[in-house]
């Protein structure tokens, strides 16, 4: 039977999530007990207010689906709305369930769900060593849209210089008008196949307290350049369900200088090495040469590497 996850399923989930994404949760430093926590959190009240009443402003976010099999969630999917496309994630099947059409069944559910939401694209990330997963998405008619890679850097005892890092001249705090312009810088370094399926939007960058709020993670964003003139921005988020801190791929306009985008990344290691987090984590997609080279500098190395898969939602 598929159905969407219900508050009695938090701790069927967080431990399929545990035994089958053992990678991501190696780098990531998954606390099973505070997810379910979230999770049972995710199902308060308020929460469900909000989320309900967007959707009756037809603003779907998102849906996490099951498959439940003799009284045991067998498989599970969610589906998060973005503006042109549902982005799924997720995908997992329990053991003892594999082989019979689950993940097939979950992740259609999803694509069809994307495109009666008006989504015309369905997208995914899967790691490139992921070889059960590349053929399930190949079935469904997924094409490669581009290749990321996380990259990490640990935190050492080293790195106390950070704790001091003073307000740069031309660092700030994220302020909700700088958002547009960080639109347009963002989608300038996107090749136009990847800004048709995945545009940036003002929402990428001033939506993250309410998910932050949800996860019960803390977050905070800076920029560099004046009040509603920004050339380049980051944010940081730390969240109880996992030990690593989280740091948004750098946006740097082509004009900011190496010296900026350097202060800009250790203003954020300063946030991260305060709330104590051994390592931090990002992801950069599509290989965007200048914020690599930032990230390197700051001291992150390669990691993993994952390919994001799209198809369309119709037909
Ligand atoms: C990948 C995964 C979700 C597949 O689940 P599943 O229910 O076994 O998949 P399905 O039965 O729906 O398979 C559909 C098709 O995918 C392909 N496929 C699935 N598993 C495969 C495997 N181990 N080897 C080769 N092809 C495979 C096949 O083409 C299969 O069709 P077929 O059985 O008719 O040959 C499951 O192995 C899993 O949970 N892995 C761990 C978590 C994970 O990696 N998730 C993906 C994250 S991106």
């Amino acid at each position: 039977m598929l159905r969407h996850l219900r508050r009695s399923d938090a701790a069927g989930f967080s431990g399929l999530l545990e035994r089958h994404f053992p990678e991501e949760n190696r780098l990531l430093g998954m606390r099973p007990a505070e997810f379910e926590h979230i999770v049972h959190r995710a199902f308060r009240w308020d929460f469900r207010l909000i989320v309900g009443l967007l959707r009756l402003f037809g603003r779907r976010i998102f849906e996490l689906f099951v498959v439940e099999v003799d009284d045991h969630i067998a498989a599970t999917a969610f589906v998060v709305y973005l503006p042109k496309a549902g982005y799924i994630g997720t995908v997992m099947v329990d053991d003892p369930y594999r082989r019979r059409g689950y993940a097939a069944k979950v992740v259609t559910a999803c694509i069809e769900n994307a495109g009666r939401a008006g989504r015309p694209y369905a997208i995914l990330d899967v790691l490139t060593t992921n070889d059960p997963a590349r053929r399930l998405y190949e079935k469904l008619g997924f094409r490669e849209l581009q290749v990321g890679r996380f990259y990490v850097r640990e935190m050492g005892p080293s790195d106390a210089r950070f704790s001091a890092a003073p307000d740069g001249a031309n660092i700030r705090a994220f302020h909700r008008r700088d958002a547009q312009e960080l639109v347009r810088i963002a989608m300038g370094a996107l090749r136009p196949d990847v800004a048709e399926v995945t545009p940036v939007e003002a929402g990428d960058f001033t939506s993250a307290d309410f998910a932050a709020q949800v996860l019960l993670s803390e977050t905070e964003a800076w920029v560099i350049g004046p009040p509603g003139r920004p050339r380049g921005f980051v944010r940081a988020t730390a969240s109880p369900a996992m030990a690593a801190a989280n740091l948004t791929c750098p946006v740097l306009d082509p004009t900011v200088s190496e010296g900026d985008a350097q202060q800009l990344v250790e203003r954020a290691l300063g946030w991260v090495q305060a709330r104590g987090a051994p390592r931090v984590v990002t992801e950069i997609k599509g290989a965007p040469p200048r914020a690599e080279a930032t990230l390197r500098a700051a001291g992150f190395v390669p990691s993993i590497e994952l390919r994001t898969l799209y198809r369309g939602t119709a037909g």
